[in-house]
């Protein structure tokens, strides 16, 4: 099938978009949409058209791979104006997904009828640093009314076709055949002048007072980055004052300024990263897949529970099992109230929840899990256990079942050594609340078979997880970068940087929570725990001093109502001078004169200890692409998307930059800067950590 087809039923004209995998409108596409709409229009036998996709999607928009490059006539605006301006009706048949540039070609349709199980209909650009640029500013509020409008394009959310239908952006929801739906729906309308959404005016007494003023307030930590939010609200305050043919020629400029930005660009790369992260390679997309119905979860503690909803929540049945009936209880009761808590909060229905809960099979008795084509063990971090926890699972699972450790720190190739079968076992690392938190590092030992790891990169698809591929050593991917940047943090900290201004100087760069804070809610005895196991020495010693002695004051963070903060009733943090106290006395006692570090130096020594701690992981193998380790970053450690990722922010410094920078600390302060040979190389080259992802591909 071309890219674009027309079909006549009668007097209507069916033009199709069919360019896989998602109707993205590349050149190609608007080319020949322009064609097939000018073609229809001056048909004399075609008296109204109908617009439609192909398989699940309308279209999702723009083409993004063609933001990197001078845009090609037509463009898009062009296309939509052509098929707006149609004298014939025009009713678009969403057949699925309409996303971006893909609802702005519907909105430009006189009419739109929606299959009813569409879910995707929304402007997500936002989420691209960027913002509507092809009238989607300016019609979707004259569609749905400036509020909800401003609502959609700042959020980027997405609507149903019911809710579509409720707002006034869907004219009719087809219970049927959409095509067949609208063709009827195209036939009751010839002869009657169209209707255009672009001519529309909106109504200004319907806008609340202060709306714009409230959007403007409402930004200032948006996930999005500065930018195109404020960008969007610009861009659709204009519908107050300039009629569409206006408002969309300066929607356009604001769209170019957004996109220029290097925040556009990282949320961009962000969104491919985590596309790519689904690529495995050596392991072909055509690889069979084991089957995976029934899920068993060894624990019902933090991870276990949290590990269960997940699963749960993406349709598999679940079988949770643990040692005493009191535990098992807590971790069953836990898993309910969170269900219960979701259906309040709106987020699913009371049916939904009911249901969910009723897939969950609780349990005392580990040979259920015989019949499970998953298992994943989330039981205390202890090796000796875990290795006990195996050889027993050996036994027990069917052949051919998927066995899963979901330690943070153990050798994933230790565990799977007590089992028979290697080849089926792997880390499923999840980070906590399991239900919420995005990332799963899929950790893939020696043995891993190719077939376990793409059966677990599409399971963690279908539960909303960002998989993300890494290699057995302590503390994976994620962890072992966190390691040394927890350590700098400590380091800064003895130089006379205060909590506050380390987690304050990160947060006003973008970070969701700043590190120390972060501590504090995590819990500071599960890192004490470790410390103590592992009798550090030297260097590790002394930054373990202030987070060793803070434990032993009792305060273990947010949960006791103190760590390196003190907390309010509402868990508001306050800086506490005893703290302050008790870091300059650790400092003197290590003969550590004290500084103000300005908060540049705070982020800049926060960045390059992560993305040399990553280059060395890259160069050892043990992440497949530095856009993976972004990828992780952005879903598992609250690094703001619209910042890229520790590696990418090494890139745009620039790596020779980098390496200079990283040497100079290394002078200051000795071996723990000691740079990854990776780094040195490429900045020797002028290569980059993108070029050389580039080349693997
Ligand atoms: N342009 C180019 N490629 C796109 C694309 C787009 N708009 N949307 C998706 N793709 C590609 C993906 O990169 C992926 O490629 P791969 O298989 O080579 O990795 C493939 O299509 C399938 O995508 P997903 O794996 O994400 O498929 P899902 O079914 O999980 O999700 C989706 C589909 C919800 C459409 C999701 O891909 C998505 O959110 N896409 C982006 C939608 C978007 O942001 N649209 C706005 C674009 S900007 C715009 O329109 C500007 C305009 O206002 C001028
Ligand atoms: P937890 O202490 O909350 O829960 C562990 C549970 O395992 C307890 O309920 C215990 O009763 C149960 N258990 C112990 N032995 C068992 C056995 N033989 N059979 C069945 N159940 C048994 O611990 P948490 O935090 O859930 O950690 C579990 C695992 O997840 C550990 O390996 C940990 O390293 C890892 N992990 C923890 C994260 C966290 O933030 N808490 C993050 C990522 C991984």
């Amino acid at each position: 099938m071309a890219i674009v087809e027309t079909e006549k039923q009668g007097e209507v004209a069916v033009i199709r978009m069919n360019n896989p995998p998602v109707n993205a409108l590349s050149h190609g596409l608007r080319t020949g949409l322009e064609k097939a709409f000018n073609e229809a229009n001056a048909d004399a036998g075609v008296k109204a058209i109908v617009l439609t996709g192909t398989g699940k999607f309308f279209s999702a928009g723009a083409d993004i791979t063609e933001f990197r490059a001078e845009m090609k006539e037509p463009y898009l605006p062009q296309v939509i104006d052509r098929i707006e301006a149609s004298e014939k009706p025009v009713i678009a048949a969403v057949n699925g997904t309409a996303l971006g540039g893909g609802l702005e070609v519907a909105l430009g349709c006189h009419y739109r009828v929606a299959a009813k199980d569409v879910r995707q209909l929304g402007l997500p650009e936002i989420k691209l640093g960027i913002i509507p640029g092809a009238g989607g500013t300016q019609r979707l509020p004259r569609a749905i009314g400036v509020e909800k409008a401003l609502e959609l394009i700042t959020t980027g959310a997405f609507i149903d076709a019911a809710k579509g239908a409720a707002a006034g952006l869907i004219d009719k929801v087809a219970d049927g055949d959409v095509v067949a739906e609208a063709v009827a729906f195209a036939r009751a309308q010839i002869g009657k002048p169209p209707r255009r959404i672009g001519e529309k005016k909106i109504d200004k007494a319907a806008v609340a007072a202060g709306l714009f003023e409230k959007a403007r307030a409402a930004i200032a930590r948006h996930p999005s980055g500065p930018l195109a939010p404020k960008c969007a609200i610009d861009a659709v305050e204009l519908t107050l004052s300039l009629p569409t043919a206006e408002g969309t020629k300066r929607e356009r400029e604001i769209f170019r300024e957004a996109a220029a930005s290097p925040y556009a660009r990282a949320l961009q790369y962000a969104f491919f990263s985590e596309r790519q992260a689904a690529n495995l390679p050596g392991i072909g997309a055509d690889t069979k897949l084991r089957e995976v119905k029934t899920v068993g979860i060894l624990g019902a503690g933090t991870m276990g529970t949290g590990i269960t909803i997940a699963f749960l929540n993406g349709g598999y049945p679940v079988t949770i099992v643990e040692t005493t009936q009191e535990a098992l209880d807590k971790g069953v009761t836990r898993i309910r109230d969170t269900f219960s808590a979701n259906a309040k909060r709106g987020r699913i229905t009371e049916a939904q929840a009911a249901d969910r809960f009723a897939k969950l099979t609780p349990s005392l008795n580990v040979e259920d899990f015989g019949k499970a084509d998953l298992i994943i063990e989330a039981v205390f971090e202890n090796m000796a256990l875990k290795k006990e926890i195996f050889a027993k699972l050996d036994k027990i699972a069917k052949p051919g079942a998927i066995i899963a450790t979901n330690t943070s720190t153990l050798d994933v190739d230790e565990i799977a050594a007590v089992t028979k079968r290697p080849q089926d076992v792997l880390g499923l690392h999840f980070f906590s609340p399991a239900n919420i938190m995005r990332l799963l590092e899929i950790v893939r030992a020696k043995k891993t078979a190719g077939d376990v790891m793409a059966t677990a990169m599409a399971i963690a698809k279908r539960i909303g997880k960002v998989g993300v591929q890494a290699g057995v050593c302590d503390g994976f991917v994620g962890n072992r970068m966190l390691a040394a940047y927890g350590g700098e943090v400590q380091a800064m900290n003895l130089e006379g940087a205060m909590p506050q201004d380390i987690d304050g100087a990160l947060e006003t760069w973008g970070m969701a929570m700043g590190p120390l804070a972060v501590s504090d809610l995590a819990g500071l005895d599960v890192g004490y725990r470790i410390r103590k196991e592992r009798k550090l020495t030297g260097e590790a010693a002394q930054f373990a001093r202030v987070p060793d002695k803070i434990v032993e004051m009792g305060r273990l963070g947010q949960k006791t109502g103190a760590g390196y903060y003190k907390y309010d009733a509402n868990r508001k943090r306050q800086v506490d001078p005893e703290i302050e106290a008790l870091i300059r006395a650790e400092a003197e006692a290590l003969q550590i004169r004290q500084r103000s570090i300005p908060a540049e130096e705070i982020v800049e020594r926060s960045l390059l200890r992560l993305a040399n701690e990553g280059a060395k992981i890259l160069e050892e193998g043990i992440a497949l692409r530095a856009s993976d380790i972004d990828t992780m970053y952005l879903n598992g450690y609250g690094f703001p998307a619209w910042r890229g990722g520790p590696m990418w922010q090494a890139d745009h410094m620039g790596l020779k930059k980098a390496a200079e920078r990283i040497k100079a600390y290394e002078a200051r302060y000795g071996a723990r800067w000691k740079i990854a040979p990776l780094i040195e190389k490429l900045a020797a080259e002028g290569g980059s950590f993108a070029a050389l992802d580039a080349k693997k591909k």
